[in-house]
């Protein structure tokens, strides 16, 4: 897909990696401007420095006074921001567990970050965007959050919670000219996942395995893939779509049951 950014300013969250780093590197290659940000400040610098017009900054989406900060500090540098993906975000690898056993301390981590750093980042974006009455926001949620799985309520909360913010934002922003939309990825292929479980470990690659058989494409997702589907719908063609959810998952969510995995 041929889409022209040239001349835009985008934010992307949680850039340092994984899909955040291929849909900075996406924006950038179709002509935008592009500001790196995560909690990860040396990784995010490093992986800026791999593209051109690629600007770094350290920010944790879940910390009040550092999104105000940097927000304040792209605006005065770039005068605006027509673009907002907010993709940073966390699950647990240590407590794959039922709600009796759920540690507050975890579940307040994975909201606080998830989604409380979504509302906190598209609050403070959208004041600039409402001023200049444009904008494009996408939220990246998660098929977990569109169909639910056991073992981990704190990210599939956080993430439903992320697909009605998005619709909540629609009609909010809208009037404003300010579009919103959500892509919910299935599973992908990055280097947590790798970890997690497409690795050649055989207990981890039978966990795989279960996470497979819920895709009727019988693969993970790429990086690549989810970022294809955050640049429709910030290309300047996609003028008509908001409040929606993408689920970019390989019909994952089609078939709308899980096992445990
Ligand atoms: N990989 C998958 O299979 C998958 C599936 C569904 C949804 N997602 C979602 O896609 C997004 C990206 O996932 P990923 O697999 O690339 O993750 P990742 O862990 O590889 O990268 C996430 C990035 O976000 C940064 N980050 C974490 N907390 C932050 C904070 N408080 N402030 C700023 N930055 C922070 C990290 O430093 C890291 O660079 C996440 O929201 C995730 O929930 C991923």
């Amino acid at each position: 897909m041929k889409v022209d950014l040239e001349g835009k300013i985008a934010l992307v969250t949680g850039a340092a990696r994984g899909i955040g780093e291929a849909i900075a590197a996406t924006l950038a290659a179709s002509g935008a401007t592009v500001v790196y940000a995560d909690v990860d400040a040396k990784t995010v610098q490093e992986t800026a420095a791999k593209t051109p017009r690629a600007f770094p900054v350290a920010m944790d989406i879940s910390n009040e006074a550092q999104v105000e900060k940097a927000v304040g500090e792209i605006l005065q540098k770039y005068g605006r921001i027509d673009i907002l993906v907010n993709n940073a975000g966390v699950n647990t690898a240590k407590y794959r567990v039922n709600i009796d056993q759920f540690p507050l301390e975890e579940w307040n981590r994975i909201v606080n970050i998830d989604l409380t750093g979504t509302y906190l980042v598209s609050r403070a974006v959208s004041r600039g965007m409402i001023a200049q009455r444009s904008g494009r926001i996408v939220n990246i949620s998660s098929v977990l959050g569109v169909i639910p799985a056991r073992l981990q309520c704190a990210f599939t909360s956080a993430k439903a919670g992320i697909v009605h913010l998005t619709r909540t934002l629609a009609i909010e922003l809208g009037e404003f000219g300010i579009l919103v939309n959500c892509v919910a990825p299935g599973s992908t292929l990055t280097e947590g996942t790798k970890q997690l479980f497409y690795s050649d470990n055989a207990a981890e690659s039978d966990r795989a395995k279960r996470v497979l058989s819920h895709i009727p494409l019988g693969r993970p997702g790429t990086v690549e893939e989810m970022a294809h589907a955050v640049l429709f719908f910030v290309a300047p063609e996609s003028t008509y779509i908001t409040g929606q959810t993408l689920c970019v998952d390989g019909g994952w969510s089609a078939g709308g049951f899980f096992r445990d995995f």
